[in-house]
């Protein structure tokens, strides 16, 4: 009996559609080399489901994610609807994904290729190969927050003039269950853990400090450091090979993951998964976003995509030839240097040929 999988496959906004129907052909054809039926149903999330259905994240859409075995998003999100209410923004979409499907954990491997080694800005980077274990459905992105208007009254007094607020709020729970993932991730790869913070000056990252500190006891073989969030961001530039696992907040995993895509040649080669509790579907995303500048002409990079597709074959359904496929096609059409725009690169350039998604994407399901 054939294996068979459904995944919902959320397009989105801007690139959205071209980068998942990339991906998915990408991942049909590596799929039927090894036997495995792919069945893929299309929801509408974002401004896409804005203008179709008025919501960013329609009903339906949570009930059939929350049905299929996996989902594959591309990205949400564009100026036409940035004007709008923040309840009712595209990026609204993907945090009810995120939190709807109770998707805790981001794991966003970075690697650069020997390929495209000219193309990160690092001089001489070497291996670079770490993953960031983001914090996804917690701290400021969904803590309490709020605008008062000038004459509001607060609890010590009157308002003088606007304020706005957003909270970082961690329970021991989010952080432990956080904390856990990266742990036994780091046990499965070069067994050293970097917990990225803010201690200096934040009473949460404290609490982030004391519960990893408790943590390494039941990992004595992992390495463990702690750095403070500025601090890493240097230190992801000047030593990027001595990383291994670094796990952090939200907020700080969603801004240290750009640097990382830099680091790496083009956050458009970095892809993701978001995981809950076992059992639950989870969520394949590219990093980058939605960008419209490009959408629609055939110029976006869909690797990340396809990469993230690879990711769900191993991670969601324990597919790790189809995985190992995908991956290998991907390193083989860099080495024959085909190039999307972004990861084009001065010195190497007359060597390689710039092509579109489409192109791209052909060449991978050739190599598989
Ligand atoms: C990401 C994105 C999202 C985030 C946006 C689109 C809401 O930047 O997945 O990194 O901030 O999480
Ligand atoms: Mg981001």
């Amino acid at each position: 009996m054939s294996r068979k999988y459904s995944i919902a496959v959320i397009p989105g906004d801007g690139i959205g559609p071209e980068i998942t129907s990339a991906a998915v052909e990408v991942l049909e054809a590596a799929a039927s080399k090894r036997g495995i039926e792919i069945f893929t149903k299309e929801l509408k999330a974002g401004g896409a489901a804005i203008d179709a259905c008025g919501v960013p994240l329609p009903q339906e859409t949570i009930f059939a994610a929350k049905d299929s075995d996996a989902v594959l998003l591309g990205a949400v999100g564009g100026p036409q609807w940035d004007s709008l209410d923040p309840e009712l923004r595209p990026e609204k979409a993907l945090l009810g994904l995120r939190s709807g499907l109770g998707l805790y954990a981001n794991i966003r491997p970075v690697i650069v290729y020997d390929e495209l080694e000219a193309a990160s800005p690092l001089k001489n980077p070497g291996k670079i190969d770490f993953v960031i274990v983001r914090e996804l459905t917690g701290g400021i992105y969904f803590g309490k927050n709020g605008v008062y208007s000038s004459g509001d009254r607060l609890p010590d007094g009157t308002v003088k003039g606007k304020i706005a607020f957003d909270t970082e709020v961690y329970s021991e729970g989010e952080i432990n269950r956080i904390l856990k993932i990266a742990f036994e991730l780091a046990m499965k790869r070069r067994k050293k853990l970097t917990l990225v913070d803010k201690a200096n000056v934040l009473v949460s990252s404290r609490l982030w400090r004391t519960l990893a500190s408790q943590m390494c006891f039941d990992y004595p073989e992992v390495e463990f450091e702690t750095l403070y969030i500025d601090n890493c961001a240097m230190q992801l530039i000047s030593r990027p090979s001595t990383f291994d696992v670094i796990v952090t907040s939200n907020l700080f995993g969603d801004i240290l993951s750009d640097e990382a895509g830099q680091i790496a040649g083009s956050i458009g080669m970095l892809p993701s998964a978001s995981i809950g509790t076992p059992g639950t579907p989870g969520l394949y995303e590219p990093v980058h976003g939605s960008a419209p500048d490009i959408a629609g002409q055939n110029k976006a990079n869909p690797l990340g995509t396809i990469l993230s597709a690879a990711m769900m074959m191993r991670n969601a359904f324990g597919e790790d030839e189809v995985a190992n496929d995908i991956e290998k096609a991907v390193k083989k059409t860099l080495g024959s240097r085909l190039r999307t725009g972004d990861i084009t690169f001065v010195g190497d350039y007359n060597n390689t040929k710039l092509v579109g998604t489409k192109e791209i994407a052909q060449a991978v399901i050739s190599n598989l």
